[in-house]
């Protein structure tokens, strides 16, 4: 972790969760930012369209956990937003995640995405991101994130951890990047289902076209190119959007080592990825 993440610690462990939020969980560069539009869409699109054009992501589903000095916390965002539901997102490796959030029994929906590409995406977002550290060459970037020495730490251990907890809290829906890009519509349906929504054809027509990569891009109050702290000259926020990008960065070796690697740490686990669709 980074103290952004940590100077507001006793105020994130004791936030006050209602039952009727929504907590969106992701291993960062997962796809938090595209399923925060889509839930958004679903539950305001219609009622507010005006907050699409005029509120930027990140004051609609406020971090939770982040606080940069002289702009507002997470918690003070989350705390004061006069939606309902309230959609908030967390980066927390499952066992950080606030108690109160369990004991309200609040629907969760937390996003994947292969490791390959999450590292690669994570990469390009650790040089243009002024909050984060810098990321030193590729070679040692990737070392590290093997070893789990990442904001947020390990993604190994972040995507098993929610995983199992699946297994124990029925009200939450876990989805893959990969299952978004290959059918954007599916993946609505089913996040419909678990969050007992039914918007018309129409509609769910008018919600997957506003989320598309390249309407997402062109978006202000989607791109983060409000956001002072990301120097988009060096990589833009929404950078390519593909599954697969990974094959462009990784060498023949290093992609032996992180197979290899990979099946190791990845033994146990009854969780299957798609590098390529
Ligand atoms: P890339 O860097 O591979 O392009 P997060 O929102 O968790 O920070 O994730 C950001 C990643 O999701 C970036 O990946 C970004 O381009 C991708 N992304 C965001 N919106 C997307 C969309 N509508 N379709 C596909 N990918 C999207």
């Amino acid at each position: 972790m980074t103290h952004y993440f940590t100077d507001n610690w006793e105020n994130v462990q004791n936030f006050q969760a209602r039952p009727d939020d929504i907590l969106i969980a992701t291993y960062p560069k997962a796809g938090t930012t595209w399923v925060s539009c889509i839930l958004d869409l679903l539950y305001f699109g219609q009622k507010s369209p005006e907050r699409q054009t005029s509120i930027p992501i990140y004051d609609r589903v406020p971090f939770l956990e982040i606080k940069i000095p002289t702009v507002h916390s997470g918690t003070d965002l989350a705390e004061n937003l006069p939606t309902s539901p309230r959609l908030i997102k967390t980066h927390f490796p499952v066992q950080f995640v606030p108690k109160s959030f369990w004991e309200q029994n609040c629907k969760i929906v937390y996003v994947a995405r292969n490791a390959k590409d999450n590292v690669v995406s994570f990469f390009h977002f650790d040089r243009m991101n002024m909050v984060e550290p810098e990321p030193g060459d590729w070679s040692s970037y990737l070392n590290r994130f093997m070893e789990g020495k990442m904001v947020f730490g390990s993604w190994y251990d972040h995507v098993n951890g929610w995983w199992k907890k699946k297994q124990t809290h029925s009200k939450l829906h876990y989805m893959f990047y990969e299952d978004l890009i290959e059918d954007t519509g599916r993946e609505l349906d089913k996040l419909c289902c678990f969050l007992g929504l039914s918007p018309s054809a129409e509609e769910k027509k008018r919600i997957t076209s506003g989320v598309q990569f390249d309407n997402m891009k062109k978006n202000d109050m989607a791109n983060y190119s409000t956001l002072p702290v990301m120097d988009f000259k060096i990589s833009p926020f929404m950078r390519k959007g593909k599954v697969g990008d990974w094959k462009n960065h990784f060498t023949v070796a290093q992609n032996e080592q992180f197979d290899e690697d990979y099946k190791k740490k990845m033994k146990d686990s009854t969780l299957q990825f798609r590098t390529e669709i």
